[in-house]
């Protein structure tokens, strides 16, 4: 197959764990027969210095065409502490996941059997534990439809959403537990919020027409808690986005490092695979970076390809890497060899 892919780097870590995870992708497509051909944007911080725009239109065209979109990071401090700037690497990626229509955003949360110490949370609370967050994306408190502004003194976001725009993210969030554990935990704040009711109602309604799916309700503050609590009772979370990117942050600490977590977004036409962590400015250049997350989401841009096999000899990859004990130093034991981004990425590649 001839695979087209938009890869764009980005910011801080962002070009060296995409290389890693070409590196793997290459061995892939070599040992499934497979072509792949990259095409380079720029984005972020990157694309501001370069064009003054986050997200620029020939980024956009380059997205739009692919089969998939292959990201890193975005995010330089020059622009954390200056509320004043007006162009922000962030509004490239808001941008992007809009203009593209990347409703869904998948991120799984795994703990490995080899990692189950490096979680700060008990062995036995975490071993096992397997869920996906599905987090709407593309609407909500974001996007503030209905406006956001400021005067003098005072300030206000909006928070929209349409029953069509539920529905579509509810729909991605009942067949992805269909093919799991056939569990759906539907995250809100129902006894608050007119939009989270109508998120139940609509919810309520789509169910009947998954009916080999389980669903239960949960409030969000409850959520934060239980995930926690009691990670392994879940299968699969879907709620809007802001309690999405909070509750997913949370949930990374379970698996013992940010370093380990993909996501997938997901929209009609196009599809965006990036790790979850940030662009890591302070570890930039120095080859420490942990590139599994990259590689993961790799995994998950072949899997969206239809391509199983591929995707699964890349996580069985990862599997013997972590078994190894080949890892970056985000995650070593005490008194643990640590390797750098660029040998992690060597041995996994070395292991399809
Ligand atoms: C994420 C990030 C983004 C978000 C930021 C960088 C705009 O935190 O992908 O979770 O809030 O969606
Ligand atoms: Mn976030």
């Amino acid at each position: 197959m001839d695979i087209n892919i938009a890869l764009l780097p980005g910011d801080g870590i962002g070009p060296e764990i995409i290389a890693e995870a070409t590196k793997v992708l290459d061995r892939t497509a070599a040992k499934f027969g497979h072509r792949i051909r990259y095409t380079e944007a720029l984005v972020g911080a990157a694309a501001i210095d370069a064009t003054g725009n986050p997200y620029p239109d020939t980024t956009h065209c380059i997205c739009r065409e692919a089969d998939a979109v292959l990201f890193g990071a975005i995010g330089d401090p020059k622009y954390d502490n200056n509320p004043k700037a007006k162009v922000r690497p962030e509004q490239g990626l808001l941008r992007m996941r809009k203009a593209l229509g990347l409703f869904a955003n998948l991120r799984p949360v795994t703990v490995y059997e080899p990692l189950v110490d490096r979680s700060p949370l008990k062995a036995d609370v975490v071993r096992g534990t397997d869920f996906i967050c599905v987090r709407e994306l593309t609407s909500g408190i974001y996007f503030g439809r209905q406006g956001r502004d400021r005067h003098d003194t005072r300030a206000y976001d909006t928070c929209t959403y349409t029953i069509d725009e539920i529905e579509q993210v509810l729909r991605v969030a009942f067949r992805l537990a269909g093919t799991r554990r056939r569990h759906l935990t539907v995250v809100d704040k129902a006894n608050v919020l007119e939009t989270s009711r109508m998120w139940r109602e609509t919810a309520q309604r789509t169910a009947c027409e998954y009916p080999d799916v389980t669903v239960d309700f949960m409030f969000v503050d409850n959520a934060a808690m239980q995930i926690i609590r009691r990670p392994t009772d879940f299968d699969v979370i879907v709620t809007e986005n802001m309690f999405g990117d909070i509750l997913t942050d949370e949930a990374s600490v379970i698996s013992g490092s940010l370093g380990m977590l993909s996501s997938a977004s997901i929209g009609a036409k196009c599809a965006l695979f990036e790790p979850v962590h940030g662009s890591y400015p302070q570890a930039a250049g120095k080859d420490i970076a942990n590139p599994m997350a990259a590689v993961l989401s790799a995994a998950l841009l072949l899997e969206h390809l239809g391509l199983g096999a591929e995707g699964r000899a890349v996580r069985k990859a990862i599997d013997r890497t972590l078994a190894a004990g080949v890892v970056t130093e985000d995650l070593t034991a005490p008194g643990q060899r640590s390797y750098r981004t660029s040998a992690v990425g060597d041995f996994i590649a070395a292991q399809i």
